[in-house]
């Protein structure tokens, strides 16, 4: 391509007659050069995890977490599972898997009634095969939403929701150990107040209906409310928002096990390893388990060359896992995505949202080889 635009101009500029002509070409030259070295994600340098790390040489992650009680994890699209190389990375190094998207509303059951769980079945297959626990992703959440449940309101949006919740609970009972039951409820912002999401029309309540739902369905599932930016703490709206609710649910008797902070880290404002364990304590203080369940670290924004962004990576990611690991009730973490190649934020949309990218933001690369991040997790495990 870039070929191609140089022959491209130096044509031009030989049937240049004059000044004017040459001096335009050349910016217009310079205009493209530039255009072409930018924001194109396959020409960024993959993040090699350096020449003494090859996959066959490291400890897998899951046989490091086996003497502890925590589980380490990954999200997966059921697409993934059709290439060997993937299936053997993601069986090798963890013990946890979650449905990326196949079991969102919007992929399950996009016509009223009229469910497709098929995928999610693969993804619910290969776990049992590889020995992995599962957890389901996700009942109640205002995105990836079919849009007919957006119009309803009243009984019909409280039955459409419980019938949701107990055909898909129900299809995977005993098969799937933790279920995020309502994602992101919380609004952003200043008052740690509920969303407006479109179940709000039933009341707060709608929560309480649909843990309650849930546990009629499986009964041995433990069930997780879901959100992202309740990492901070006390004195964080959104934080404190989350344990409120949590408070209110057990104190109404709600069936509600355990809270999942996402962990979707943004290098440029993030709580610290002591923040996150102090807050990680008062959620286990209410008696819930507490996992991370989307872990992402992006160094798009983190300053330096590529190896020492990826440095930064490994401390942040180690000090985050370690505060985890000092609270008995934090029981898992899941990383979101098997590798850089496979990640949501090479997406530009979600990607742009922790700045300018590439964001290499997993723990193996994008030819599948480990990178420090992984060595983080592993020090971590081991208690370094
Ligand atoms: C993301 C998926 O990774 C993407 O493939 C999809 O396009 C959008 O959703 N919080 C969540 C996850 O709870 O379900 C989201 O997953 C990431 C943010």
């Amino acid at each position: 391509m870039m070929t191609t635009l140089t022959t491209f101009f130096a044509r031009a500029l030989g049937r240049c007659t004059d000044h004017a002509c040459h001096t335009l070409l050349l910016v217009a030259l310079a205009c493209g050069l530039i255009a072409g070295c930018i924001g194109r994600p396959h020409d960024w340098p993959a993040a090699k995890g350096g020449k003494a790390m090859h996959r066959s040489d490291v400890t897998p992650l899951r046989q490091a977490s086996a003497g502890t009680h925590r589980r380490i994890g990954t999200a997966v699209r059921s697409g993934h599972l059709t290439d060997p190389r993937l299936r053997s990375l993601v069986a090798t190094h963890f013990d946890s898997l979650t449905a990326e998207n196949e079991m969102k509303w919007g992929n399950t059951e996009r016509q009223p009634g009229s469910f497709s769980l098929g995928a999610g079945d693969q993804l619910v297959a290969f776990a049992a095969e590889n020995g992995m626990r599962m957890r389901g992703h996700t009942l109640v959440w205002h995105l990836q939403l079919a849009n007919w449940v957006k119009d309803l309101s009243g009984d019909a949006l409280r039955e459409a929701m419980k019938r949701h919740i107990r055909t898909l609970v129900g299809h995977w009972r005993g098969q799937i150990a933790q279920w995020d039951v309502v994602n992101e409820a919380l609004a952003d912002g200043s008052d740690g107040k509920l969303r407006d999401s479109p179940f709000l029309k039933l009341g707060e309540g709608y929560l309480d209906e649909a843990f309650r739902t849930a546990h009629e369905a499986d009964p041995e599932a433990l069930l997780f409310y879901n959100d992202y930016g309740i990492e901070a703490g006390e004195g964080d709206a959104k934080s404190d928002g989350a344990l409120r609710l949590c408070t209110r649910l057990k104190k109404a008797g709600v069936p509600i096990h355990g809270i999942g902070m996402q962990m979707h880290v943004d290098p440029r404002h993030w709580p610290t390893p002591e923040e996150i364990q102090r807050n990680v304590e008062r959620f286990a203080a209410l008696g819930l388990f507490v996992e991370f369940t989307e872990m992402d670290v992006p160094v798009g924004r983190i300053r330096g060359t590529l190896d020492e962004k990826l440095q930064s990576q490994r401390t942040i990611t180690h000090d985050i896992v370690a505060a985890c690991f000092r609270v008995e009730k934090c029981t898992g973490i899941t990383l979101w995505g098997i590798s850089d190649a496979n990640s949501w934020l090479n997406d530009p949309h979600w990607g742009s949202l922790r700045g300018r990218g590439p964001h290499y933001p997993l723990a193996f690369d994008e030819v599948l080889e480990p990178k420090p991040m992984l060595f983080g997790i592993l020090d971590a495990f081991a208690g370094r």
